[in-house]
């Protein structure tokens, strides 16, 4: 099994009308890397309805930077806006802030006015960065990785969760009246210890956000918006490159913490 969840690339060869020699692609999802053979290799042979045309703003290096985690977080945004979230209705946390998912997400919000609120298990280590790429404030894990009452109160506008379990419980019971929560992620659990309280009583939605099977159009849309969206700085602040020799300890060093933003593996 080849792993890796994404890739980008230029097309060598096509029995395909959509796509020609030379054109500029991106991959993510659609099970490359997990029931597929994956993006790091030199060569990919892939089902064509699961590419997208590099937006023209992007080269193949930037659109890595961005990946499967960017991406994700372009379709959480966007749920959020689709939802009628806007910036004048408060602040909108978001978790798992030095993540892939989180740090795009912050970026992202913060481009399109919004105020995002990171939330870090490594405030003291990372509040310089997460505020150099647009997070308003930091708050510390320990603030939200507890057991929620039902209702608390409320404090923030919508949110982007990336860690599941009592984290997400606890944030749902914070939301204002009208608000949501863009859900994708389980960096602290599967679970979610919550009640039918926000919902039934503040009207709060809680949307589910997968980047794995979404339909090409979504994947268009955000394709399109981020690319327009991200700052420049957003790529030197936030990407690190590392070799394919480079991976198994990256890989390790990602699941102890000691990783922030985003790594893209040169091949
Ligand atoms: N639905 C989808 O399509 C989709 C796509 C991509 C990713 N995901 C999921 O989204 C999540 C985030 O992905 P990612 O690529 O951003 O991962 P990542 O780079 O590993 O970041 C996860 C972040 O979560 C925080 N964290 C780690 N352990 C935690 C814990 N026990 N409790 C609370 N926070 C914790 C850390 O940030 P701090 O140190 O700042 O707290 C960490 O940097 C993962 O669960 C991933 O599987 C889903």
């Amino acid at each position: 099994m080849v792993p890796g969840i994404d890739f980008a690339g230029t097309v060598l060869e096509s029995s395909d009308d959509r796509f020609s020699v030379g054109q500029h692609v991106v991959l993510t999802g659609w099970g490359v890397g997990e029931t597929h053979w994956g993006g790091m290799s030199e060569k990919s042979r892939v089902n064509a309805d699961w590419l997208v045309p590099l937006p023209s703003q992007l080269s193949s290096e930037q659109s890595m930077k961005i990946g499967t985690a960017g991406l994700t977080a372009m379709l959480c945004v966007q749920a959020l806006q689709d939802a009628g979230i806007k910036p004048e209705d408060g602040e909108i946390l978001v978790t798992g802030a030095s993540g892939g998912v989180g740090s795009v997400a912050i970026t992202l919000l913060s481009q399109l006015g919004y105020q995002a609120v990171a939330v870090s298990g490594r405030v003291e280590e990372n509040q310089q960065w997460l505020t150099s790429i647009g997070a308003s404030r930091v708050i510390a894990r320990e603030e939200l990785n507890q057991p929620a009452r039902p209702l608390e109160k409320q404090l923030w506008a919508g949110a982007i969760d990336t860690t599941g379990s009592t984290m997400l419980a606890k944030v749902l019971s914070q939301i204002h009246y009208g608000g949501a929560v863009a859900a994708c992620g389980l960096a602290c659990g599967f679970d979610l210890p919550t009640t039918v309280m926000p919902f039934i009583l503040r009207n709060v939605s809680l949307l589910g956000v997968d980047s794995v099977y979404a339909p090409i159009e979504k994947r268009q849309r955000a394709w399109d918006q981020i690319s327009k969206l991200l700052p420049e700085s957003f790529y030197q602040q936030s990407c690190k490159q590392v070799s394919l020799d480079e991976v198994p300890q990256a890989a390790v060093d990602i699941v102890d913490g000691k990783v922030s933003g985003r790594l893209v593996v040169k091949i």
